[in-house]
């Protein structure tokens, strides 16, 4: 089989690597250097976008780490993190501080546990360049907002003319015309988008913030 995306087996196998590579994932050269300032800039913009969300959803959480900063800032919302692989679940679960209350499933964000409209704010930190079926999982992701929720989404964003050095990794690595175009055809509308620093350089448009509604229009 093969979905709007990776096949199958090769995302398969990319979400097995995370799921080995999750007791060490947060150590990592990688999470220090790159994913941490990411985070951290993605926080920034949740705190100019949202005041108080009741419920956070973040998907492909990995170990939770984002979630457990959020818990600081938000300490009456439900916080909710999803991942595919089990080992990265596993290890987020591990992680949760004693009286932080955080849940954590092992789910796709292509297929969601959860009913329509249950968050007010909707997360994901690199793990959208990963989804094997970018398309569905975006319907997904408004499936469970409600009406005046909120979807911040950061990944790398490439220019068209750099967009061939990422096709042959195999991972989906989208324009800004081409994000703007998916989180449309699923009744998302981007509001705005920021930059975030990582490796020391600060990375264009890789934050995205965008509100249920049409091209030019919002639900609320
Ligand atoms: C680079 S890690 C990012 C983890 C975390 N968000 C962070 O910022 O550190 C990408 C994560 O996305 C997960 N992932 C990949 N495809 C997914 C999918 N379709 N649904 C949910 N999670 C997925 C992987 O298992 C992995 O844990």
């Amino acid at each position: 089989m093969r979905t709007h995306g990776k096949a199958t087996g090769a995302w398969a196998r990319d979400v097995a690597h995370f799921g080995h590579w999750a007791p060490r994932y947060e150590r990592s050269l990688l999470q220090r250097v790159f994913l941490t300032p990411i985070q951290t800039a993605t926080i920034a913009e949740i705190g100019r976008e949202v005041s108080q969300p009741q419920a956070i959803l973040d998907i492909g959480c990995g170990t939770g780490v984002l979630l457990r900063h959020l818990a600081g800032s938000y300490p009456l919302a439900r916080l909710v993190g999803v991942d595919a692989a089990a080992g990265m679940i596993r290890q987020a679960q591990a992680a949760v501080p004693n009286g932080l209350s955080l849940s954590f499933a092992e789910a796709r964000a292509e297929q969601l546990p959860f009913a329509d409209g249950t968050f007010d704010l909707v997360v994901s930190t690199m793990s959208f360049h990963h989804w094997a079926d970018q398309q569905l999982g975006l319907h997904e992701v408004r499936r469970v907002l409600g009406a005046e929720g909120c979807f911040v989404l950061t990944d790398v964003v490439v220019d068209p003319w750099l967009s061939w050095a990422f096709a042959a990794s195999g991972d989906r690595i989208v324009t800004a015309r081409r994000l703007e175009a998916m989180l449309a055809a699923a009744s998302l509308r981007r509001k705005r988008s920021a930059s975030a620093p990582g490796f020391g350089l600060r990375h264009g448009r890789m934050i995205t913030v965008a509100r249920p509604g049409h091209l030019g229009v919002t639900a609320q």
